[in-house]
């Protein structure tokens, strides 16, 4: 039986009318692309936010979001809900190697690069930022001679606040050698329901900002020697990622170093990028 408004919900249909009015606008103000095949898909996810409004139908839902208020208010919310924030600590950890071995000692032999500024562009829940932020400070520890600072970015306000929060179940840190653990994660006390909070060593070098990559231009002051752009770019299409790169390399100084996720690409894309590795480039 249960709440007869939930029974309600969970009966709503999101028509085709009704997917392609939604569809086109998320396209427009993300740049998520959402093709026919995901309307059970957006179907299942907006009914989290018919429940949250109380609504009980899409007709409605439809009619609020296209309103004024609506407009203003609720594009936020649906963009949480729709947007993908699959992540991992140490995802892709060619990337992380090639920091150590080659980009790090690289800035580093240079005077200007002191205090080197990275940006985690899409950084969803946190752990792309958390896991540079430990690099880092591993490879500051043998050579002391800098500082660093990590912007993470993301579009949706509810992922970034579970990056700000900085605790992840146990599981999620299973497999990150027991000797970083030690160092900068903090277990909690509660035993029934393990978890691990990253130190202020390494929320400190961290500040987390929202930033929609469709925006004109992005306010993110800062020239950046590293930008991390990964598993993002595969939701837009082609046009779209061109032109979110173009706008994310006016933000990487020249010679700084750009990474992407191993199924992105930016073949014959016109942009100030020299490729190193198939997914990491420098700018020229
Ligand atoms: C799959 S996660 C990738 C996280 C991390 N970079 C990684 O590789 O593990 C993609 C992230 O991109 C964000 N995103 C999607 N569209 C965006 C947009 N238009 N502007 C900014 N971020 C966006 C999503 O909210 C999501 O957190």
């Amino acid at each position: 039986m249960g709440d007869p408004l939930i029974n309600e919900i969970f009966k709503a249909e999101l028509n085709q009318e009704e997917f392609s009015k939604l569809s086109s606008f998320i396209y427009n103000e993300s740049g998520i692309k959402m093709p026919p095949v995901k309307r059970i898909m957006l179907q299942s996810r907006l009914q989290k936010r018919l429940k949250e409004l109380r609504m009980t139908s899409f007709k409605e839902y439809c009619s609020y979001i296209f309103s004024k208020e609506g407009m203003n208010t609720e594009i936020i919310h649906m963009l949480d809900v729709v947007s993908t924030n699959k992540t991992d600590f140490f995802r892709e950890p060619i990337h992380f190697d090639f920091l150590t071995s080659t980009v790090l000692p690289e800035l580093l032999s240079s005077s200007k690069h002191r205090n080197i500024k990275i940006w985690s562009a899409g950084c969803s829940s946190g752990e792309e930022p958390y896991t540079i932020a430990i690099v880092l400070l591993e490879f500051l520890e043998k050579n002391p001679t800098f500082d660093f600072s990590i912007l993470g970015t993301d579009i949706s306000t509810k992922i970034l606040q579970k990056a700000i929060d900085a605790v992840y179940k146990d599981e999620r840190v299973e497999g990150i050698p027991y000797y970083l653990k030690q160092k900068y994660f903090l277990k909690s006390k509660d035993r029934d329901n393990p978890s691990v909070k990253m130190s202020s060593l390494l929320r400190n070098k961290i500040r987390f900002e929202r930033l929609n990559f469709m925006e004109n231009s992005y306010s993110v002051f800062d020239s950046f020697d590293i930008v991390f752009c990964r598993n993002v770019l595969i939701y837009f299409d082609r046009n779209t990622q061109e032109k979110v790169i173009g706008k994310i390399c006016t933000k990487i100084n020249t010679g700084g170093y750009f990474f992407l996720g191993h199924s992105e690409s930016i073949m014959n894309m016109d942009l100030p990028l020299r490729q190193i590795k198939p997914t990491i480039f420098q700018k020229i």
